[in-house]
């Protein structure tokens, strides 16, 4: 069991993580939360919660309702107790079952979703993982498949001029992420676009952050080889609103065991 502690958008989050249990946030889910907006008094869904990292942000961003789902129930009593330890579980419901199943079986429309997909292919995804954690990378056959269905599911839980946050990555089968964003209508806005060059495409994260106990700030490049090229998208529906600017990436994190 680890504790990650860090500093995102300004705001101070404390995660107990279970690296054999839970998806340890990555570089793409340090650089979604870095890039996502959430406005006071929003409603808020981030799917795939994993370890609760983009649910307990967007409440301390000052979301009034934040809703987090995973098929993992591990995840889900990780994420219950991280936002208990950062003082948002008042806000936060976290729910069980498939990409946005849970919202739209309940009725329930959010302004905005997050989800951090999994998003390697299925055949790259490790045999030495353990089973729960093959779920929380393996993103379908060409690893764009799961993003893309709940890319075209998103809209169904989305209230009027909602916005989605959607970190996409090169090796993805981006084209499959293309396509259901335009079978969805949403108006895409890329936020921000990086290289991650420790990370590429074997994403080792998990590992590197294993390795190296301490304090962690993000370099990110431009620029240099593809295969690692990852980018945070803002989608709408509605084409009167304004788009929202993209911010400075700032995270800072350190790990403990
Ligand atoms: C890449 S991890 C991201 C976790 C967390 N959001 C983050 O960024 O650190 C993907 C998460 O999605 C969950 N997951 C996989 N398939 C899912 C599905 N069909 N519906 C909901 N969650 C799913 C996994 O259990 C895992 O927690």
């Amino acid at each position: 069991m680890f504790r990650i502690r860090c500093v995102v958008q300004s705001r101070r989050l404390s995660l107990l993580v279970h690296p054999s249990a839970v998806f340890v946030p990555n570089l793409m889910s340090w650089y979604s939360a870095a890039q996502m907006h959430v406005f006071r008094g929003e409603t808020f869904c981030d799917v795939g919660v994993g370890s609760g990292l983009h649910a307990i942000l967007a409440a301390k961003m000052g979301a009034r309702k934040v809703f987090g789902t995973d098929i993992n129930p591990v995840a889900l009593r990780f994420a219950r107790e991280n936002a208990r330890r950062n003082g948002v579980a008042g806000v936060c419901t976290f729910l069980h079952g498939s990409l946005t199943a849970p919202l739209k079986s309940r009725g329930i429309r959010v302004d905005a979703v997050v989800c951090n997909a999994p998003q390697f292919p299925g055949k790259d995804v490790q045999g030495s993982l353990p089973g729960r954690l093959k779920a929380s990378v393996d993103g379908g056959p060409s690893g764009g498949e799961l993003n893309a269905r709940f890319l075209r599911e998103a809209k169904d839980v989305l209230l009027l001029g909602g916005r989605v946050y959607n970190p996409a990555v090169s090796w993805a089968n981006p084209s499959a992420t293309f396509e259901a964003i335009a079978d969805s209508r949403f108006r895409s806005h890329e936020l921000s676009r990086r290289n991650i060059p420790e990370w590429g495409r074997g994403n080792r994260t998990r590992e590197w952050l294993l390795d190296r106990p301490g304090r962690h700030a993000f370099r990110y490049e431009h620029g240099r080889g593809r295969d690692s090229l990852a980018r945070i998208c803002e989608l709408r529906q509605d084409s009167l609103s304004p788009v929202t600017p993209p911010k400075p990436i700032r995270a800072e994190i350190s790990f403990h065991s």
